[in-house]
């Protein structure tokens, strides 16, 4: 069921045309991702979602009432809409308790009780309750934000990188709490991220804008699997991209023949493979697509990339590939390369 809708909203500034006719929906109780480029429009369309910015056109329609029409909108606080903006933005004069409490009534029995439990998901010391904004560090302020915005239980909640200035493992953990609250309590989400693995790992969708256009949105497998175009392929992660020849199913390129996901489509274009659909084995494997000699290698721990210059007869290709640091090859050593799966064809129109 839809729960969200935005219509052919379109925002400009001036000469910047910061959203242009984006459409997009949003199920109940789903989360959805938007990811692009700085600049792209994204905290612009969260605030027109939100109800602080008038779009120019356009309509922003919530479980079926209209929250915007071009210039006539519901104001903000009547919208029931929390939102956790990119600079936590919370009240400077007021307690990190008083923050949290912020919304909630004044003499409720349960408010210590639910400031505690707000606190505690967040993952901040309740010693912190008495303290002010400007005695937290950046990432505890977005975790006051982010439990203040929780505490007034809105019907939908964005978030615009509520979890940009934290580390590694806590913004991981933040984000799984994060994501079984508002599971619990039934709140539909917009997240704003960098980050594509936050991207694909927290949202049922991701939508992708560029330049203020909305450039493909589906589920996470489908993008990452099938994205659009190569900016929004390389977007998503690490890919590889090479020229082929298509033909029935298959894709005559520097790695040999390779099926592809697209099997009606015909003549030269490019193709990609995410560097995981690359497998590093010994030059005498039977089967392997290809033999290539390694000329670097990048240690990164759990995923090293080991870069294959391919010196077969289907030509010569730099590839980078994904290769767990146990049992690396030797820099200067012949390997083979094996293709698992099927390779994408974009979905360009003059392929
Ligand atoms: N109030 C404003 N006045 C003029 N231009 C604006 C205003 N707000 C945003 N813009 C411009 O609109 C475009 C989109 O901005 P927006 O803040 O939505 O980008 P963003 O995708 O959130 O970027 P970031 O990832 O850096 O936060 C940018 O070119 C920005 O400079
Ligand atoms: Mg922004």
């Amino acid at each position: 069921m839809t729960f969200l809708a935005i219509k052919n909203i379109s925002k400009r500034y001036g000469p910047v045309h910061a959203l242009d006719n984006i459409d997009l929906t949003v199920a109940a109780g789903s989360r959805t991702a938007i990811v692009g480029p700085s600049g792209s429009g994204k905290t612009t369309l969260l605030r027109i979602i939100a109800g602080f910015e008038v779009p120019d056109a356009g309509q922003v329609v919530l479980q079926g009432e209209t929250l915007a029409d071009g210039e006539a909108i519901v104001p903000a606080h009547r919208r029931g809409i929390g939102i956790v903006s990119q600079d936590g933005a919370l009240f400077p004069h007021l307690s990190v308790s008083e923050n949290i409490g912020f919304g909630m009534e004044r003499g409720a029995r349960d408010r210590d009780q639910r400031i505690n439990a707000l606190i505690d998901m967040v993952e901040l010391d309740r010693g912190m309750l008495d303290r002010r904004p400007h005695q937290l560090s950046g990432g505890q302020q977005q975790r006051v934000a982010l439990a203040r915005a929780l505490g007034r239980k809105p019907r939908l909640m964005l978030l615009d990188e509520p979890f940009s200035a934290l580390d590694t493992g806590l913004r991981e953990n933040m984000r799984k709490a994060v994501a079984r609250v508002l599971q619990i309590a039934g709140i539909t989400a917009v997240l704003v991220t960098h980050d594509q693995t936050e991207a694909l790992s927290f949202a049922d969708q991701v939508a992708v804008l560029r330049e203020g256009k909305l450039i493909q949105a589906g589920t996470p497998q489908a993008l990452y699997l099938s994205p659009r175009d190569r900016e929004t392929a390389l977007f998503l992660g690490d890919a590889i991209v090479l020229s082929a020849d298509l033909d029935k199913g298959s894709a005559k390129c520097n790695l040999g023949h390779i099926p592809v996901d697209a099997e009606r489509r015909q003549g030269r274009t490019e193709i990609m493979l995410r560097p995981e659909q690359l497998r590093l084995g010994s030059v005498d494997d039977a089967g392997a697509a290809c033999i290539g000699k390694v000329t670097e290698i990048e240690f990164g721990g759990a995923v090293c990339t080991v870069t294959v210059v391919l010196s077969n007869a289907n030509g010569s290709e730099t590839l980078n590939i994904k290769s767990s640091g146990v049992g690396l090859p030797e820099i200067g050593s012949m390997v083979s390369v094996t293709v698992i799966g099927k390779a994408h064809v974009f979905n360009k129109l003059d392929a």
